[in-house]
Formats: C-alpha cells, structure tokens, sequence
C-alpha cells in the first residue's frame, strides 16, 4: 500500500517536475536512474548503474534503458505491469550467465523493441515460448549473443508475427539458412547479421523470407555463393556484403547476376581483396539494367592491372564510393552519378594530367578526392561538372590551384585542408574573387604552409577582406621567414604588421630605385650637353635633302665660296664692305641669310644648308654676335661640319670686327683663336685692301 502510494506521489511529483523540460533527472524512487516525462509518460534511462536485479517501475513507463549493467537473471513476470513499455534495452547485460525465466516478458504486449545484444545468450537455451507474448514486436536485435553451432533462429522467433527487423548471430551453416518455421514472420523486412559464419549461400538459403527488403550480412565470412542465392528475394534494396581476406573465390559473379530478379538500389562489398584482380567494372557491367542507386566497393585491393578500365555507369546510380581501393588509374562514363568518393586511392600521378570522366557532362555534386597523393590536377579536371556543390581534395600534396573552377556556379565548398599550399597566386586570387561575389563558396585551408612574407601580402590582404569565406580562419597558421608561425585568430593584426613590414621594405626598394634612376638621368643629361652640338648637327644633316658624304680629295665644288655668318647690327657692313669687296671686286658667291635663305624653309634647315653648300663659314665676330643665339648656332654647325663632313678641316673663319677681351670669348671659339684661325677688321683703309686681299686668299 505505502508503495503504490509513494509511486503514486512519485508519478504526479516527476509530472509537475518536468512538464515542460525535456531533459533527463534524476528518478524519485531510484536515484541510481534518470528520468524523463513526456506526455505523461516515462522514460527511464538506467544505463550503466551497476544494477545486477531489475527495480520496479512505474506503471507508465513507457521506455526502458538497462544496458550495460550485470544483470544475471530475469524472472518470470518481471515487467508484468508495464503495459504500455514500447522499448526495452537490455543490451551488454550478462543474462546468458544464468538464465531467462520462461515468462520472462510477460505483461508487455504493447512492447516494439527488444534489445537483447551482447549477453552471451544461447539461442539453444532460450525458452521456446519466451517470445510469445511479444505480439506488437517490431525490432528484436539479438547480436553478438550466441556461441558457434548453434540451432536456426526459427524456432524461437516463430511467434513475433508482426516482426520487421531482426538482427542476430548466424554461425557455420551451410543451405538451409532458415527453417520453415520463420516463414510466419510475413513481415520480416529486415536482417542483420552480428556474429556471423556461413559456408555457403545457395537459392534455398532465404527461401522463406521473399519479402526482405534489407540484407545485411556484412560480418559474415561467406565460404561460397552459389547461383540465385538471392534470387527469391524480389523486393531486396540493400545488400550489404563482405568477403574478407579470403582467397580462391570467385562468387562474385554469381551474386550480380542476381541482382537482375532483386529491386536492388543499394550494393555495398567490402574487401574484394584476392577476389578480384583487376578494377571491379562487371560490377557496372552486371547492374547496367537494374535499379541500382548507391553502389560502394570499399577496402578493395586492385592488384595487377594493365587492362583499359573504362566503363558505362548505370544510368540510375547516383552514388558511388570507390574509397581505399588501391586505384591508380579509372575513367567512368557517368552523366547521372551526383556523388563519387574516391578518397584513401592513388589517383594522384593520373590526375596530374587525366580527368577521370569520359562523357561530356555529369550531374555530379559531390566529388572527394582526398587523400589522394595528388600534386598537381589537370587544368580542365572539372569541365562539365556544372552541379558540382562540394570538392575534397584534403591530405594530399597540391602546392598550386592550378585547375579551372571559373564556371563551378553552384560551388559551396572548397576543401583544400592538409595540402602544402602557401598562398593564391594573382591569377587564382580573380577567378575565386569573381566565384565570392556570385557564389555562396567556402575554401577550407586548414593546416597548409601559409607564407607569411611580402610576397604573399596581396593574398593576406585578400583573405582579410574575405574572411567569412574562409571555413576555420581561426585555426589557420603563416609562417614567416623567420620561420616562425603565428594563428590567424588576430588575423587582422598580423596583416596590418607584414603590411608595415613590407611597406618599410616597399620604401627602400623605391629609393634605392629612385636614385638609379636620377644618376642615369644625370649621366644622360651630361652626354646629351657634352656631345648637344654633334647631336644636333646630326639631327640637320639627316633631315637635310643635300646631306651626302663629300670626299676631301676631290675638287669639291660648292654653291658659294663663303656662308657668311654675323649679327643684324653689322648689317652696313656687309651691304657697304663685304658684298662690294667680295662679290663684285674678286667675282665670288657669298652666302648670306638675309638675301640667299630660301624662303619657307625651316631657318635652322637653311642654316646647316647654307654651311654645308658653302667652303667656308665666315664668322664676323662681334659682342652682338656672342649675344646673339642664331650666330652661336651657325658658328656651332659650322665646327660640327668641319668634323664630321670635311675629315677635321677647318670650315671656320673667324673675323674678329670688335675688339673683345679674350674672357669673353665662349672656350671653344678660344681654341679656334688659339690655333690662328682668325682674322681681326683693322677698320682703317690702308689696313682694309689688306684685310679683303688675304680674304680673296682664302676664300677662293
Ligand atoms: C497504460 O496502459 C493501460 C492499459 O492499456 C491504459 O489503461 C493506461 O491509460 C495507459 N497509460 C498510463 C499512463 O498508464
Ligand atoms: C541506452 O543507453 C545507452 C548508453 O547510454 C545508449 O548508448 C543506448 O543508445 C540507449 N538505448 C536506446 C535504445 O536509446
Ligand atoms: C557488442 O559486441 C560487439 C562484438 O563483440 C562489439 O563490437 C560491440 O561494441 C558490443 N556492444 C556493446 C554495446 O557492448
Ligand atoms: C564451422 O564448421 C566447420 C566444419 O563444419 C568447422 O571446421 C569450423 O571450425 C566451424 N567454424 C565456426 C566458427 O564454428
Ligand atoms: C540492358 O537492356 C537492354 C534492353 O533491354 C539490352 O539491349 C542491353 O543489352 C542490356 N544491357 C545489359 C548490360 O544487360
Ligand atoms: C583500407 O583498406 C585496408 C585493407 O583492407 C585496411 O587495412 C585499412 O584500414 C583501410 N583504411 C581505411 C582508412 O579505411
Ligand atoms: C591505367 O593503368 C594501367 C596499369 O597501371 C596502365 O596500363 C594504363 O595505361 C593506365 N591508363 C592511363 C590512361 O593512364
Ligand atoms: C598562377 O598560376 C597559374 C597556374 O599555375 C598560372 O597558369 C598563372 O599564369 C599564374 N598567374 C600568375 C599571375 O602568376
Ligand atoms: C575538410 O576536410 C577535413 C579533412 O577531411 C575535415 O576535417 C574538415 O571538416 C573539412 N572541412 C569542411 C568545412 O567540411
Ligand atoms: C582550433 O584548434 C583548437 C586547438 O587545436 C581546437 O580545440 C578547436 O576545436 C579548433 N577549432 C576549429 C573550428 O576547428
């Protein structure tokens, strides 16, 4: 009575507690556990306590936990009032120790999943009706219980009718799998293997059970298949097989053939190693036809090879896994495949410079490459790959993006984690700039040799601006020349110091620069005044129409005797005393600008014309003439003709007309003096025939 009370008190106390929370506590009547209420129902979580006898429970409870506990013995009875207990987990108990009571699981019509796993049970000595008032059961999980030589399963299952999944120990049978008596779970749907050992499966091993739809017998070590083992099973979706490190086997054939009369969707083998020697492409080639979906080929050795791998997908499969498969090479037709995982593979030497896709286009989203040994990948690795949401290539070598991604449109995430990247070059940092403004791409660059130097500051700087997009920023690491690393959790600090860093190293590069180029400006700038008359006179000479070489042997023949050179204020002089003198007493041709220059003509033009035409160039030296810029321009080209096209004869007369104090003179005009080329106007009539006389002399 005090009981029933207390439980009652219990139930309304845990109700209040926890409306409205649905986390666990602990229980009023056995601290040891903890509880959860939801709609008035319990839930009792006593996993792990240490319990070694079954406490009682409330009448509501509705779900109960009790693995891993030393349960030894279940009494008849024991969970008599839970009428409306739906989960009962008993798993990693020792039970099998002692011993389950026939009654055991009276009282729990209403219970749909039994958790029996790990308890050293022994299917022989479970008690034949044991099962029998579990009518509403669904799930029984008896894994890892029975030790080898055990009986079939039928004898004891027989009577959960409304069964659907049943996971259990199978050991050395061969044949007949399941005797007749399961043929009454009308709704077995489901059947895992946990210990497993089966010499061979023949069309009489699931005979009685046509209605499977999941088969997964991946811990058995199946000896042999034998044709149409899996035949009957005409709703079959899933088959999950492994065929270990067995050698001497060839049942894989016979299994795909099967497949043809199953609803296969889902094909997962592991281990094909031996098995096979060469890539498994009959798999493509057997399943070409049927509905198949995911097919996974895994832990799979391709010894040998050689042979062209190339094969047609099915056109329903949309997943492939390929994973730690030893592959070196492959190349698949799979417009419809939207998964491929080929990650734990070799594929890094191929991929260098193949693409693994031979049809023009896939469908295909994700696509992970990862460890891999890749370094390199072929420029045009994802063309066709317009879907293409999801790229791994984590843990493996690739020190560049050198792969085209400008067209990946749906592109979310780039996982380039564990490589040996040290930064984006400008060309990568454009086309992933551009993909960032219409993309919702991430790039994972996790635990990759980020430099941290002037070199790399444009991406730095670019990472900054981008940080969202980059997955674990916090966690990336640059190194320094130093060869010290920093975290990039102040990732903004550490850019703005390589920015001053560099900036600093920006501005001596820049000096340093800048004086280069000044002391050559300069240099140039002094050759340019030292040779400024020769360069000028070559410039004349060149765009003169008469310039042509005039040997010095030859009886030269010039257009004037005499280019005379002075200042407008000596103008009377020539008129009055050069023209009457020269011209009309000795029958000369003077040259003289104001009466023989062309008009028109560039006056420059006709100056150096003018010098070149004449045999001499007068100078009629005056301070007007020094003054004056065309006169020194006329006695410069005259110098320059005498150089470089009279072989260094003197072209030049000088009159000195004014009396001019050496130190006025420019140097190179005193040189001229110096070597007596020169005459002085003596300005009085004796003197005058005199000077005109020696005139004539050299003029003529
Ligand atoms: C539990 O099951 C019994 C019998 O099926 C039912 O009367 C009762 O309302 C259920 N609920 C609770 C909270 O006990
Ligand atoms: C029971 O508890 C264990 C350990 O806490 C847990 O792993 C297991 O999933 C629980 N069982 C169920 C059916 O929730
Ligand atoms: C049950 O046994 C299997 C095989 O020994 C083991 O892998 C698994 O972890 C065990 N499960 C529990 C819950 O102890
Ligand atoms: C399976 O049966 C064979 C022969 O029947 C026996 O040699 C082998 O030990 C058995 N294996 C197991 C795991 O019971
Ligand atoms: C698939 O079916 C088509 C037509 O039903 C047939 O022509 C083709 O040979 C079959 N392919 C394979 C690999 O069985
Ligand atoms: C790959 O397969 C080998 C051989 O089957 C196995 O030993 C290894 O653990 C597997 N590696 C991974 C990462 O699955
Ligand atoms: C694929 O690998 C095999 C053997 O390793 C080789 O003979 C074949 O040429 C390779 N194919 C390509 C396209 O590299
Ligand atoms: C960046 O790298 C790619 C691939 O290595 C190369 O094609 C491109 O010319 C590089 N761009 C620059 C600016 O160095
Ligand atoms: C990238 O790959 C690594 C290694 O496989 C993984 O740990 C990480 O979670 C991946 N990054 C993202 C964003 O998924
Ligand atoms: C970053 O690294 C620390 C320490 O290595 C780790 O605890 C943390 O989970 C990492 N963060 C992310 C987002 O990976």
């Amino acid at each position: 009575m005090r009981s029933v009370f207390l439980l009652f008190m219990y139930v309304v106390n845990s109700t209040i507690l926890s409306s409205n929370t649905t986390n666990y506590y602990p229980c009023r009547y056995n601290a040891l556990c903890r509880c959860k209420t939801t709609e008035g129902f319990l839930h009792i979580d006593c996993s792990f306590r240490k319990i070694s006898r079954i406490p009682h429970f409330p009448r509501n409870t509705r779900t109960l936990n009790l693995s891993n506990n030393y349960i030894t013995y279940i009494e008849k009875n024991t969970f008599h009032g839970l009428k409306n207990l739906t989960l009962l987990d008993l798993t990693a108990n020792k039970v099998g120790q002692v011993k389950i009571e026939p009654h055991a699981f009276n009282g729990l019509g209403h219970l749909r999943m039994l958790l029996l796993a790990n308890n050293s049970l022994s299917y022989n000595d479970l008690p034949e009706e044991l099962f029998t008032p579990l009518v509403s059961l669904v799930i029984l999980n008896l894994q890892f219980n029975t030790l080898p030589g055990n009986i079939a399963i039928g004898r004891i299952v027989s009577p959960l009718l409304n069964l659907e999944s049943l996971e259990f120990d199978i050991s050395n049978q061969s044949g007949h799998l399941f005797d007749r008596q399961i043929s009454s779970l009308h709704k077995l749907r489901k059947l895992v293997s946990g210990y497993c050992s089966i010499l061979m499966l023949d069309k009489f091993s699931f005979a009685y059970l046509q209605q499977l739809e999941h088969l997964d017998l991946s811990s058995c070590s199946i000896s042999k298949f034998r044709r149409c083992a899996f035949c009957t099973l005409r709703r079959l979706e899933f088959l999950s097989l492994n065929f270990h490190l067995r050698g001497k086997f060839g049942g894989i054939g016979n299994v795909l053939k099967d497949m043809k009369s199953t609803s296969i969707k889902s094909l997962k083998i592991r281990h094909l190693l031996c098995v096979v020697t060469k890539f498994p492409g009959d798999v493509f080639v057997h399943l070409y036809n049927t509905s198949i979906q995911f097919i996974e080929i895994t832990d799979s050795l391709r010894v040998g090879g050689g042979e062209s791998t190339f094969y047609k997908l099915p056109p329903s499969l949309q997943h492939l896994d390929l994973s730690n498969d030893t592959l070196i090479n492959f190349s698949l037709q799979m417009p419809f495949l939207t998964s491929l995982n080929v990650r734990y593979n070799s594929l890094g030497v191929f991929l260098a410079d193949h693409t693994y896709m031979n049809s023009p286009q896939t469908d295909l989203k994700i696509i992970d490459l990862s460890w891999n040994s890749i370094y390199h990948l072929v420029f045009s690795i994802f063309h066709g790959h317009s879907k293409l949401k999801r790229i791994d290539l984590s843990h493996n070598n690739l020190v560049d993006v050198t792969f085209d991604m400008s067209h990946l449109i749906n592109l979310r995430l780039l996982n380039l984690s564990h490589n040996s990247l040290s930064h984006f070059n400008d060309t990568t940092i454009d086309t992933i700039t551009n993909m960032f403004k219409n993309t919702e791409l991430k790039i994972d660059l996790t635990k990759n040799a980020l430099d941290c130097g002037c070199h790399t500051v444009n991406f730095l700087r670019w990472m900054l601006e981008y940080t969202d997009r980059f997955e674990r920023i916090e966690n990336y690491t640059c190194k320094f020349d130093t060869k010290d690393y920093v975290l990039f959790s102040d990732f903004k600090q550490t850019v703005q110091h390589i920015d001053k860093e560099c900036s600093k190293y920006t501005l001596i590069i820049a000096l340093v620069s800048a004086g280069i180029i000044a002391a050559i400006f300069v240099l140039c700038c002094g050759l340019i005044y030292r040779y400024r008359w020769t360069l000028r006179y070559m410039y004349y000479m060149t765009r003169s129409k008469y310039y042509r070489y005039k040997p010095v042997d030859v009886d030269e023949i010039y257009t004037y005797n005499a280019f005379v050179s002075y200042s407008d204020n000596e103008r009377d002089f020539i008129i009055n005393e050069c023209i009457p003198n020269l011209e009309e007493a000795f029958n000369m041709r003077l040259c003289l600008h104001q009466r023989d220059f062309l008009p028109g003509q560039d006056i420059t033009v006709n100056m150096t014309n003018a010098i070149h035409d004449s045999k001499r160039t007068v100078c009629v030296i005056t301070k007007a003439f020094l003054e004056s810029y065309f006169c020194m321009f006329e006695f410069n080209m005259a110098r320059m003709e005498g150089i470089y096209s009279r072989d260094g004869q003197n072209v030049l007369l000088l009159v000195f007309y004014d009396r001019i104090q050496p130190k006025e003179l420019p140097l190179m005009m005193l040189e001229l003096v110096q070597q007596q080329s020169y005459i002085e106007y003596p300005h009085d009539s004796a003197g005058n025939v005199l000077f005109w006389e020696k005139m004539k002399e050299v003029l003529i």
